[in-house]
């Protein structure tokens, strides 16, 4: 049975891009964040989104309309009732989000599956801070989240089938391709790339070639759209080696230690392109000048 009603908590990044693609689907979503404030601030941004669309001519005004009359901001854990599914895209931080599902489990319909958009922490794991690690999934959306085609499913220790085959059925509705990985370290995307944006920076830090060389080796070479480096300033060197570090010591093997070139940067405060500063240097709107 499809699932109608998506309350989406966290209107950041990705929770407005999952709210955007949902209701672009024509399901009935509700945006929350912490303050009413914010969870506006996330609907007015995919206003802006379909606004662009418009004037592209890729999207009918009055279709742009309908899609944000779908969306229903709202504040807090407090109002899920009602809602077939819970997609989680707060803080990246394991008490945040371990306090955020003991509220929407004392406030979500008993048979609601939950869903939590986490990059790096364990499925398994969160789902023990609610009252049903049978329905508690992984839904991994990549950004940003119109854009991108995938969605990573995870399935925890526990997850049942039903729950598995809702959620896959629902990724398709909303357009993307599923891939499944089971709850380890990274799952399968991150476990990729992650070693692989590593080796650059250890490559960078020895001195083999230069940023502009290796990121040239992987766009040339490798067909990739984007070097190692450039991609590591892109997403943000601090969120890269936070993921090395889920890596080493989810699995405890030294293959997956971080480059120190990698951790100094983000000591140094070089996280990429949020900060004007990484392997390459940016101005204010984000575009490389050095
Ligand atoms: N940024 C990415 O590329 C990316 C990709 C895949 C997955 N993720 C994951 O998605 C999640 C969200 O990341 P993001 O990049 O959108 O972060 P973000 O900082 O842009 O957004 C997080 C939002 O959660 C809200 N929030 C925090 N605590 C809350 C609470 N207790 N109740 C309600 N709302 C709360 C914040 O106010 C904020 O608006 C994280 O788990 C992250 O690992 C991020």
């Amino acid at each position: 049975m499809s699932i109608e009603r998506i309350y989406v908590i966290g209107a950041g990044l990705m929770g407005h891009g999952i709210a955007q693609v949902s209701a672009a689907a024509g399901k009935q979503v509700t945006l929350a964040d912490r303050t009413m404030e914010m969870a506006e601030k996330g609907k007015a941004r995919i206003g802006a989104n379909l606004a662009r669309q418009v004037e592209k001519g890729k999207l009918e005004a009055s279709d742009a309309d309908e899609l944000l009359a779908r969306i229903t901001p709202a504040q807090g854990a407090d109002g899920a009732a009602g809602h077939g599914i819970v997609i989680e895209a707060v803080f990246e931080d394991e008490a945040v989000k371990r306090e955020t599902w003991e509220a929407l489990t004392r406030s979500a319909d008993p048979d609601a599956i939950f869903a939590s958009n986490t990059s790096s922490i364990s499925i398994t794991g969160l789902a023990t801070s609610t009252d049903r690690p049978a329905k508690f999934i992984g839904l991994h959306f990549f950004s940003p989240v119109p854009v991108m085609g995938l969605i990573e499913i995870i399935r925890g220790l526990e997850t049942d089938d039903a729950t598995y085959d809702a959620c896959r059925n629902l990724a398709e509705e909303l357009g993307k391709t599923v891939i499944e990985s089971k709850d380890m370290p990274g799952f399968l995307v991150n476990r990729m790339l992650g070693p692989f944006i590593n080796e650059a920076v250890f490559a960078l830090m020895e001195s083999t070639g230069t940023a502009e060389d290796i990121d040239t080796g992987a766009k040339l070479g490798l067909n990739h759209p984007m070097g190692p480096l450039e991609l590591s300033d892109f997403i943000g060197n601090d969120v890269m080696l936070n993921v090395m570090d889920v890596l080493y010591r989810g699995f405890g093997d030294p293959k997956f230690r971080a480059a120190p070139l990698l951790r100094q940067m983000v000591t140094a405060g070089h996280l990429g392109r949020k900060a004007g500063r990484g392997f390459y240097t940016y101005d204010e709107s984000g575009k490389k000048v050095g």
